[in-house]
């Protein structure tokens, strides 16, 4: 048998093992992705295709820890239920024996192409970097085509998470790399026919305003244009907390401006961070069949107390966020929760005017809406959002995992807050606040007994509530 074969045989089985074990978490979540056993990372290869929406995903089936990748696989055709499908990658190959690292996905000549990383590592333990190709006729079964990009001399071996797309009948491909300065950096590709790949040099890197000391690596880049504006993606590593910025352990975030194409070239303006909340990195879009750009989050941040997280004793760690519109309002970006999430709702328990001071109870799968000036809102005895709006500062706070201690992340709104959306799934919470100028996402290790709502208002708030369906996804579909 081949190690590939091998290796997905033994994934299956891992998967076999554990799936009752997992779900049985009362955190695991009921409408959001996660890994059927063992740890999820970022989103890959997100994209729709013929009516079709499929997102990969990294992951690794053998421990709750990192280490060789898969791609592991989801589908949907309605954005809210989804099938576990099998296995896309697999880490079998020479130049990927140490994982299939994160990629994007095209289509081209009908046929799904996925281009990832091949990590590997040799018998010292020094990196090497393959950008690679794996296709697919059907979207569910995958070839691999093996090496189509070297690592190029000016960078170090951190060098991976290839995105892919057109422009003008050509092919680009951006990469997040480090320079031999160990700085980070996104370097640029480009192509006629998607066999052979030039260089073109690094389009931005965190050596160059306005991105001095932006860094030592910059991972996951993605590139696309939302009304009128070039946005580039990324998820740095290597800044320090500045006040209520950069508190988490690695960040997110995007700057806007223009690609040159020609000149391969990107004059863009300063670094915002795309999420506030606890947990949130490596997100990557797609343009649906609609003509939306949907993000796609993982709900983890690396290195930031991963494995002081409950869910490890029942093997299994990490979810995607839920997927949200990204919209360009006032030069930044907004993420608005989709249209079809309102397809998630069981039932409507609540809807008008609350008192000034609220106290209610949830189901751990809920959404919540409310307009007007909230003033504090506690979920759980877990979850505390405040908002002082002396300096529209808006602040979430909660016990670390591994001490208790309170932890808080924050921001400072553009205007008045007027409304808060709440996405709760056992062990998350994503909120939008304003219509998505803002979004919190983080894990919520609450106790899973409690049902507690309690929310102060500072005038008059309309609140609806409903109870959101607790199993949307399918895990069942695997073929051995
Ligand atoms: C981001 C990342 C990527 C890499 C992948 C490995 O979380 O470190 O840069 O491709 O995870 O799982």
């Amino acid at each position: 048998m081949s190690l590939n074969k091998e290796l997905t045989k033994q994934a299956y089985e891992e998967v076999e093992k554990h799936t009752e074990r997992v779900q049985k978490d009362p955190y695991f979540p009921g409408f959001h992705l996660a890994p059927p056993t063992g740890l999820l990372n970022d989103p890959n290869g997100w994209i729709q295709w013929k009516g079709v929406y499929h997102l990969f995903f990294q992951w690794m089936p053998f421990k709750t820890g990192h280490g060789a990748k898969f791609w592991g696989h989801f589908s949907s055709e309605n954005l809210t239920d989804w099938t576990l499908e099998p296995i896309a990658l697999t880490p079998g190959d020479w130049y990927d024996k140490n994982g299939c690292y994160s990629g994007s996905a095209i289509i081209h000549e009908d046929k799904l192409k996925l281009f990832y990383t091949g990590n590997v590592k040799d018998e010292n333990g020094n990196r090497e970097s393959y950008q690679c190709l794996a296709e697919s006729k059907d979207g569910f079964s995958f070839s691999k085509k093996g090496v189509q990009v070297e690592l190029p001399d000016e960078y170090t071996p951190h060098f991976r998470d290839p995105k892919v797309w057109k422009h003008n009948g050509r092919w680009y491909m951006v990469i997040g790399a480090q320079t031999k300065e160990e700085k980070g950096a996104v370097a640029l590709f480009e192509s006629t026919d998607l066999k052979e790949w030039r260089n073109r040099g690094t389009i931005s890197h965190a050596n160059q305003a306005p991105l001095s000391a932006f860094g030592y690596m910059w991972e996951c880049p993605d590139i696309f244009s939302l009304s009128g504006k070039d946005v580039l993606l990324f998820s740095p590593q290597g800044l320090s907390p500045d006040g209520i910025q950069f508190n988490n352990t690695y960040q997110s975030g995007y700057v806007l401006g223009e690609l040159d194409y020609p000149k391969a070239s990107f004059n863009h303006g300063s670094f915002e961070e795309i999420d506030r909340g606890f947990e949130f990195y490596a997100p990557q879009t797609t343009e649906d069949e609609k003509g939306r750009r949907i993000l796609f989050g993982w709900m983890g941040v690396p290195d930031q107390q991963e494995f002081d997280q409950p869910t490890i004793q029942n093997g299994w760690v990490h979810q995607m966020t839920l997927p949200r519109e990204l919209r360009l309002v006032n030069g930044r970006l907004h993420q608005l929760p989709l249209p079809e999430l309102e397809e998630l709702r069981a039932e409507n328990v609540f809807n008008g005017p609350i008192d000034s001071q609220y106290e209610g109870s949830i189901a751990r799968t809920s959404e919540i809406q409310l307009k007007g000036t909230v003033k504090k809102l506690c979920l759980f005895d877990n979850m505390t959002l405040t908002y002082d709006p002396k300096q529209s500062l808006l602040t979430l706070e909660r016990p670390n995992v591994a001490d208790g201690k309170p932890e808080r992340r924050s921001c400072i709104l553009s205007s008045a807050l007027n409304s808060l959306h709440l996405y709760i799934d056992h062990s998350s919470l994503e909120i939008f606040v304003n219509d998505g100028e803002a979004v919190f996402t983080s894990r919520m290790f609450a106790d899973p007994a409690n049902r507690s709502l309690v929310i102060e208002s500072g005038g008059k708030v309309d609140m609806s509530i409903w109870k959101l369906k607790d199993n949307t996804v399918s895990y069942m579909n695997h073929p051995e």
